[in-house]
């Protein structure tokens, strides 16, 4: 057993060198510098690179086309293949306010497989839901509507849902890793529940919190554009403040040639996968014409920057300053440059409630009751177990687990008598071992073998394999 902790630990050392080079690697290669695309619902995908378009030829692209024609995105975003810490998601992202996709991390919840339209109307048919109409008219509100009967008709109509996420279908959602830290989930917000038969294009638009939205059915593409490009969206001509007038099926570049000037990022975002859409960027989402399904999470940004008093934000300087001195957009591209400038001075997340101490774990020589200290390499396995020769023989009078090897067959090295009455290394031991697990799926084979193995000279393993077996 002792041996095991060597190789435990020389495995421990490798995986966190390991684990540091792809750390480093990560934040090395720059992934949003990358101008290739994957599976792009629109035709912006595999044309020339941005420096090499003119201003006629993003026009002629662009020019009444979606949001995004006139050059390629000038950035994907950035797509992890795994889930990550909350302070991991907090430091590298949130404070700076980069977009992230995580793949796949939604395809273990129970909603992704139970979320089925037969689920859904068997289990919450009779409660009501907000709706929206794709026919952009944000002031036309359709009334509630019942849950049977949206699933009845949502296939062929205008409406989608857009309802908070009840309370019992939280059940089915998994809080991703990313977010569980007390700093952060205190600050929960509001969580939406979104379906609909696909086909739809957002305004662009902003939120002023943090934003991650879960696909569970569909796929969709976002465009995000920094606030620091706000006035290229005509942000301070808009009807709704937050939210552009620019048509995003059409970009009319005669009206609004500024659009031109932006640099976006594009994310694609598969069933199962999470995007992190930061607090204050502009963002459109176009869903594929298929059955959709997604659940968004909104929470308060920065609580922890508050704490820096020395540092107010620009929003809320504001208001002693002159307002002429200030539109819309100018304020959100100063609060993305503080929050940009601030980020490296974040203090880490605490995630105190994450912080579990190692008396609440158990190990497996804890469940030996007074197991002596480790004697160093090559002490008697039963004087380790603190056991007698005689407790061996009668496994049923104690239910302790005294041997490695499945006690239950007879032909198991627990019952091998070189195995125990001397040191377990020695060779007629380790012989029948090796015979044993020629034989039998043991847990013990995986457990034992290696170890003792490790403590062979070649020499001496020749000599084992040459002798006579006690199998
Ligand atoms: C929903 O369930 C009701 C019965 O409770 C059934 O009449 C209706 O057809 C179902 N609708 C859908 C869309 O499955
Ligand atoms: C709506 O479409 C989905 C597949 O996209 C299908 O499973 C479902 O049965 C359809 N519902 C109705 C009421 O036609
Ligand atoms: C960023 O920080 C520098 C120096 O710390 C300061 O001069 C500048 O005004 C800051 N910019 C913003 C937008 O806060």
């Amino acid at each position: 057993m002792h041996f095991l902790r060597t190789i435990q630990i020389f495995s421990l050392v490798e995986f966190l060198c390991l684990a540091n080079f792809l750390l480093g690697h990560e934040q090395s290669s720059d992934h949003t510098e990358s101008h290739s695309c994957g599976d792009q619902y629109s035709e912006s995908c595999n044309i020339a690179k941005n420096g090499d378009l003119t201003n006629e030829e993003m026009f002629e692209r662009g020019h009444m086309k979606p949001f995004g024609s006139h050059r390629p995105p000038d950035y994907i975003v950035e797509e992890l293949p795994y889930m990550i810490s909350p302070e991991d998601f907090y430091m590298n992202y949130v404070v700076k306010h980069k977009p992230v996709v995580f793949k796949g991390a939604v395809k273990y919840w129970p909603a992704y497989a139970k979320w089925t339209d037969e689920y859904l109307n068997s289990t919450y048919g009779s409660e009501r839901f907000h709706m929206e109409t794709r026919d952009d008219d944000k002031w036309n509100i359709p009334p509630d509507m019942r849950l049977d009967e949206f699933l009845s008709q949502y296939n062929h109509s205008n409406r989608y849902l857009v309802d908070e996420v009840l309370p019992d279908m939280r059940k089915d959602v998994v809080l991703p890793l990313c977010l569980r830290c007390e700093e952060m989930s205190s600050y929960f917000f509001v969580s939406y529940f979104w379906m609909s038969t696909g086909g739809t294009s957002s305004a662009i638009h902003i939120d002023t919190d943090e934003n991650i939205l879960c696909v569970i059915r569909g796929h969709k593409a976002v465009h995000m554009v920094s606030p620091v490009y706000s006035t290229y969206l005509y942000s301070d001509e808009a009807r709704v403040l937050g939210v552009s007038d620019i048509n995003p099926q059409a970009v009319d570049l005669e009206k609004y040639p500024n659009v031109m000037k932006i640099k976006y990022h594009s994310a694609m975002v598969e069933e199962g996968d999470i995007v992190y859409i930061p607090q204050m960027w502009w963002h459109q989402v176009i869903s594929r014409p298929e059955r959709q399904q997604a659940v968004a999470l909104w929470w308060k940004s920065k609580p922890s920057l508050k704490k820096l008093g020395r540092l107010a934000s620009p929003l809320q300087q504001l208001k002693s300053v002159d307002k002429e001195k200030y539109s819309f957009g100018n304020i959100l591209a100063e609060y993305e440059l503080w929050m940009q400038n601030v980020s490296d001075i974040a203090p880490r997340l605490e995630c105190k409630a994450q912080q579990i101490f190692m008396s609440d774990y158990q190990f497996e020589s804890d469940k030996i009751e007074d197991a002596p200290q480790t004697q160093g390499d090559g002490g008697h396995l039963e004087e380790e177990l603190g056991l007698k020769k005689s407790d061996l023989d009668k496994p049923e009078n104690n239910n302790l687990k005294p041997c490695d090897f499945d006690y239950t067959n007879k032909k198991s090295p627990c019952h091998f008598s070189s195995c125990w009455e001397e040191d377990e290394t020695n060779n007629k031991c380790i012989r029948y071992i090796l015979d044993y697990c020629l034989h039998y799926d043991d847990r013990g084979c995986v457990h034992q073998l290696p170890q003792l193995m490790t403590k062979l000279g070649s020499s001496e393993y020749k000599e084992i394999q040459q002798m006579p077996s006690d199998f």
